[in-house]
């Protein structure tokens, strides 16, 4: 069997976890959902890192001893990841006695081999990266990261023999070019190690300037240099030497990484790895960074974006598919909402929840909701079928190559593809005309293609492809499903089954209306329009009709929403307990005093949602017209509550 082991960097306990930790566990996640689809064994390590001065500062400002620190916000990272649905089989922390014992020995170790020595050094540290520069790196004498002055210190340390392993590492990257990858990273490691000779690595800081580390096995007045003894959390974890998760898993060694601890994890760690006579991880993958609004992230701009804000605000499923969908992997890419909302609307309400949406509902319109038996075949239905292989090959192809934009824009080839379908079909005139014959079988390709798409969305987009498949009427158990299949087998999905009702797995979002883009996404209009042409399933039944819960409320308070100028709070008697809150994009044409005390229509059974972070539950029926906007509102007062029928 196959197996594949993927790792995140252990994040650092100096700051909560934002988008770019996020990102990177939510890839290495899918990665690992994906390789287990394909009929691999995983395994999926994360963590934190809590040793250096970085954390003793942070302890130290924070009131804190570092211990404490270090709980508080490991602990941080440890329960968000849960929530993110991400399924890594391991945590480990720096601070824990399996990761330190194996440092040590790894130290003695190399120490023993004669590959640590003992030395003056003399050089400018710098505090933010906790490293050591020299001159020729310092930027008009300020560190090239932090900007800052770095410090000159001179002191005894211990080295590891870094340069004796350079030629040996550029001959391995030369021999195995996917070592780094993507390229660009490779050529930049290459053109690092070509440039110069590589220096020895300082691996010690003394006692008397830092306690909080792990003491050299070989001298009790130094600790380890941190980077020596984060990396070693990969193979820690697996209980290097002898484990038996080490012998299974070591070989398979995928690291994930953004461009920013390219040295370390190129250059360090392989060179760490052979001194200690241990086999170079397979691959060392590398993304870019994500800015917000173009800008590098920071707690000072203000513009730090926090996962859980954005899984509370769009659903973690739509974050998730956004975070993958939207960077190229390897360069950098720029994070905002509008641009979330813009692929939610368009890829994930449009495309993918209108192809679930009209199925379902057709094959309850057609089938009484149960999957019908293929019967009287069509040149068309080869030609999807042609479709869907291409797009699945394309999708596991590029996500194995970790270009998931790509992967994902194969697979809505599919997704839009069956849109198409069901528009060239015409499944109504095929029911107008009695041809059940081939009504049925224009629905089985429609559903056993979205068990195709469902069972591909699975490591980006977990919940709801678990949801799309139960609709569907099929539990989901990774362990049944195997993607390479996929593309040969046909018709898994059973005759006779009885589907769900209606799908409404990704809800629009409406930006608020200073944020709503210039030009609608054009192929979500497109194809809105098109449905409504073509396609009289857009009457609606009497039971429908019934299903809405309109009442007239009396408008109780009103206010500006905090941080949208065009959208009011209205705070509404419906006769409940407690008052509603609608929120309506009233702004323009009300001022809040005007609104109090009068009666509105409200559609009390609309979704709740959260607009601008403002809960807002339900909606209030207005007509707008040339000179500005009209409530309906009933011609004489009635008790709050009332229902509209
Ligand atoms: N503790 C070290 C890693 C040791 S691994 C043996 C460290 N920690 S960190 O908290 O600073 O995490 C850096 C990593 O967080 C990046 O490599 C990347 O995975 C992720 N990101 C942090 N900010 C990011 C962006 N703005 N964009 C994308 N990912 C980024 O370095």
């Amino acid at each position: 069997m196959q197996r594949f082991y993927i790792t995140t960097p252990i994040y650092y306990v100096n700051a909560k976890p934002h988008l770019g930790h996020a990102y990177t566990t939510t890839v290495a996640d899918s990665l690992n959902r994906f390789h287990r689809l394909m009929g691999e064994e995983t395994y999926f390590l994360t963590g934190t890192d809590e040793h250096g001065d970085k954390i003793v500062q942070a302890a130290e400002s924070n009131g804190q001893t570092p211990q404490e620190y270090v709980d508080v916000i490991s602990k941080l990272f440890k329960d968000l990841w849960p929530n993110m649905n991400i399924s890594n089989n391991d945590f480990i922390r720096t601070t824990e006695p399996r990761h330190k014992e194996v440092v040590q020995q790894i130290l003695q170790k190399v120490y023993d081999a004669g590959d640590i020595y003992f030395g003056e050094y003399g050089g400018h540290y710098c505090f933010g990266c906790e490293r050591f520069y020299t001159e020729k790196e310092l930027v008009n004498g300020l560190c090239p990261d932090h900007q800052t002055k770095p410090e000159y210190i001179a002191e005894k340390n211990y080295f590891f023999k870094m340069s004796k392993y350079r030629d040996w590492l550029l001959d391995h990257i030369n021999k195995n070019p996917d070592f780094i990858r993507p390229e660009r990273y490779r050529n930049e490691v290459v053109s690092l190690l070509e440039s110069g000779e590589l220096e020895d690595l300082c691996i010690s800081r003394p006692k008397s300037r830092l306690t909080w580390g792990i003491e050299l096995p070989f001298d009790k007045d130094y600790v380890t240099y941190v980077w020596f003894d984060a990396l070693i959390n990969y193979v820690a974890a697996l209980g290097w030497p002898d484990g038996e998760k080490f012998k299974k898993f070591w070989p398979v060694a995928n690291h994930l990484v953004a461009k920013d601890i390219l040295k370390p994890h190129a250059i360090f760690w392989p060179t760490m790895l052979k001194a200690a006579g241990i086999e170079p991880y397979q691959h060392l993958n590398v993304h870019g960074y994500w800015l917000v609004e173009d800008t590098k992230m920071s707690k000072s701009i203000g513009n730090v974006v926090e996962p859980l804000a954005m899984k509370d605000a769009y659903g973690l499923d739509a974050f998730r598919y956004f975070l993958l969908r939207e960077m190229s992997f390897g360069q950098d890419s720029s994070f905002s909402e509008k641009a979330l909302v813009g692929r939610l609307n368009a890829d994930l309400a449009n495309d993918l929840g209108n192809l679930f949406n009209r199925t379902l509902s057709m094959t309850h319109k057609y089938f009484g909701g149960h999957i019908p038996r293929p019967d009287v075949e069509d040149v068309v239905d080869a030609e999807i079928k042609k479709i869907g292989q291409d797009a699945m090959q394309s999708f596991q192809d590029f996500f194995s190559d970790l270009k998931f934009s790509r992967a994902l824009e194969g697979l809505w080839e599919l997704v839009r593809g069956l849109n198409k379908y069901i528009d060239e079909t015409a499944p109504w005139a095929l029911f107008k005309a009695g041809n059940t014959g081939r009504l049925s079988t224009v629905i089985y390709v429609l559903l056993e293609n979205m068990r195709k798409i469902a069972v591909h969305l699975w490591p980006v987009m977990p919940e709801a492809s678990e949801k799309m498949l139960e609709q569907l009427g099929i539990p989901f158990a990774p362990e049944k499903v195997n993607l390479p299949k996929e593309l040969d087998v046909w018709g898994l999905i059973e005759s006779d089954i009885t589907v769900a009702e209606t799908s409404n797995l990704f809800p629009r979002v409406d930006l608020p209306a200073e944020e709503t883009p210039e030009k609608p996404a054009p192929k979500a209009k497109k194809a809105a329009k098109k449905e409504k042409a073509e396609e009289p399933v857009c009457e609606i039944e009497f039971e429908d009709f019934q299903k809405l819960d309109l009442r007239v409320g009396t408008v109780k308070e009103v206010e500006k929403h905090p941080d949208a100028d065009k959208l009011l709070l209205v705070k509404v008697d419906t006769g409940d307990k407690d008052l509603r809150q609608v929120v309506a994009g009233l702004a323009d044409f009300f001022q809040p005093d005007d609104l109090v005390g009068k009666q509105v229509v409200v559609v009390a059974n609309l979704k709740p949602r959260k607009l601008r972070k403002q809960l807002s539950q339900g909606m209030v029926l207005a007509v707008k017209t040339d000179k500005g906007m009209e409530l309906l509102s009933p011609t004489g007062e009635v008790p709050p509550g009332s229902k509209v029928s």
